[in-house]
C-alpha cells in the first residue's frame, strides 16, 4: 500500500492505493476522523457488492454508519437526491460532527461530496471509489456537484474529501466498458503530461495491466495538476479538459444516449491530435500513436457511419464562451505536453470532425 499526499487550500489529504482496504477502511478512517456517526452513501451496482464490509469495518472501530442505497445511474445526481440524503441523515440524527462516506463511482463521488458539501454547512467526505474513472480522476481535486436541467455539474461546491481509499480488488466486477472509461482519462493525463507513461500503456497487454502502480501514478499527475490550479484560473487545470470540448459536443449531440464519457472523450482526443497536428506541429505519426492506443484499450476512434454529425458543432455553437471567441483549446505539441491555444476555430474542428 502506498499513499499520495495532496495538498488543498483547505487541508491536505491521502489517498491510498492498494489491495484489499474495503475491509480495513474503518481503521484508515479513523486515524483521520474523530468517532462519531457517518452516512455511507453507494448506488444499487455497487451497494450489494461492498456495501456490507465496509459498514462491518466501520463499526468495527466504533464508527455509527447510516447506510444509503440510490439508485444507479446519472439520473441519482440531482438535487433533489441530494436533498433527499440530507433529510434522511438529519432524521437520523446526524450532526455536524458527523462525516459523509462516499462508496461507488463518480456518480457517487459527486453526490455524495455534495451532500458533505452542505450538510450542516459542510462535514467531512471520504472517498472509496469504485470504478477505474473514479480512482484516478472524480476522486481527485474536490468538485462536487449534481446536475442541473440545463446541463451537466452546474450546481456544486468545490470540498476536498479528508482521505480517498483505492481499492484495486474492487475493479474485478466493474464491466469493460467502465474500466476502458477510465482508460481514456489515463491516455488522456500520458498525453498531456507523461511520455513514459504513454510509452508503457503502449507496451502493455490491455487485458493484464498492473493497476494499482498505474492508478498511484494517475492521482499523482491529477493531483499535481489541481494543486497548481485548484480553481480552475491559471489555466493549468485546464489542461486537463484536453479532448473534452469535442467529447462534450459529442456527448450533447446524442444527449448523453449509447455514448459513454470516455468513449466521447476518446473521440474527442481523436479530433484533438488532429487539430494539434495543424495548429501545434505534433507529428503525424505520434498523431497515429494517440490514436492506436486508444483503440488499444477498446476505445472507439471513429464517429458511427449513422452518428449526427452536425448536431455536435450545434452543441459547440451553443457553448457561449465558443461564440465569443474565448475558447481555450487544448492542444498537444508533441505527446507528453500541452498547451491552451486560442486560434482554434470552427473550421478546425469541422475539418477535424470531418476525419473522425
Ligand atoms: N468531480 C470531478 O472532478 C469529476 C471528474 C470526472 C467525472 N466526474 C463525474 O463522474 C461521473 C462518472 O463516473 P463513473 O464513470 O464512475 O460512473 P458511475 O458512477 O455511474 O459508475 C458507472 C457504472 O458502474 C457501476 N459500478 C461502479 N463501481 C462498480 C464496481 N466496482 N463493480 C460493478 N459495477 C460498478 C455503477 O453502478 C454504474 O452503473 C459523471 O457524473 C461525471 O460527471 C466528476
Ligand atoms: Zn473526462
Amino acid at each position: 500500500m502506498n499513499s499520495i499526499e495532496i495538498h488543498s487550500a483547505r487541508q491536505a489529504y491521502s489517498v491510498v492505493v492498494g489491495s484489499g482496504l474495503l475491509v480495513t477502511a474503518g481503521d484508515k478512517i479513523k486515524e483521520k476522523l474523530p468517532p462519531s456517526r457517518c452516512a455511507t452513501i453507494s448506488d444499487t451496482n455497487v451497494a450489494p457488492r461492498f456495501l456490507a464490509s465496509v459498514q462491518k469495518s466501520l463499526r468495527g472501530v466504533n464508527f455509527d454508519p447510516l447506510p444509503i442505497v440510490v439508485q444507479a445511474g446519472e439520473q441519482s445526481k440531482a438535487l433533489e437526491q441530494a436533498g433527499e440524503i440530507c433529510e434522511q441523515m438529519l432524521r437520523a440524527g446526524l450532526d455536524r460532527q458527523s462525516f459523509v462516506v462516499g462508496l461507488g463511482g463518480g456518480v457517487i463521488g459527486d453526490l455524495s461530496g455534495f451532500v458533505a458539501a452542505i450538510f450542516e454547512r459542510g462535514i467531512p467526505h471520504v472517498q472509496i471509489p469504485t470504478t477505474l474513472l473514479a480512482m484516478v480522476d472524480s476522486s481527485i481535486g474536490g468538485k462536487t456537484g449534481v446536475n442541473a436541467r440545463a446541463g451537466k455539474n452546474l450546481i456544486g461546491a468545490f470540498h476536498s474529501p479528508s482521505l480517498v481509499i483505492d481499492d484495486v480488488e474492487v475493479l474485478e466486477t466493474l464491466p469493460r466498458r467502465e474500466l476502458n472509461q477510465g482508460f481514456a482519462e489515463i491516455i488522456k493525463h500520458a498525453v498531456i503530461i507523461d511520455v513514459e507513461m504513454f510509452r508503457q500503456l503502449e507496451d502493455a497487454d490491455p487485458n493484464n495491466v498492473d493497476l494499482a502502480p498505474l492508478i498511484r501514478r494517475n492521482v499523482e499527475i491529477k493531483a499535481r495538476i489541481v494543486e497548481k490550479d485548484e480553481h480552475e484560473r491559471t489555466g493549468e487545470r485546464a489542461l486537463l479538459n484536453f479532448g473534452h470540448t469535442i467529447g462534450h459536443g459529442i456527448e450533447h449531440a446524442v444527449d448523453y444516449h449509447g455514448i459513454v464519457h470516455g468513449e466521447a472523450v476518446s473521440l474527442g482526443m481523436v479530433a484533438a491530435a488532429e487539430i494539434s497536428m495543424k495548429k501545434a506541429g505534433l507529428p503525424k505519426t505520434e498523431c497515429e500513436r494517440i490514436v492506436d492506443l486508444l483503440g488499444k484499450f477498446g476505445l472507439p476512434t471513429r464517429l458511427p457511419k449513422d452518428f449526427p454529425r452536425a448536431k455536435i458543432f450545434d452543441a459547440l455553437k451553443l457553448d457561449k464562451k465558443f461564440a465569443r471567441g474565448e475558447i481555450r483549446f487544448v492542444l498537444a505539441p508533441k505527446i507528453g505536453s500541452a498547451t491552451l491555444a486560442s486560434d482554434v476555430m470552427f473550421d478546425d474542428i469541422r475539418a477535424a470532425l470531418g476525419a473522425l
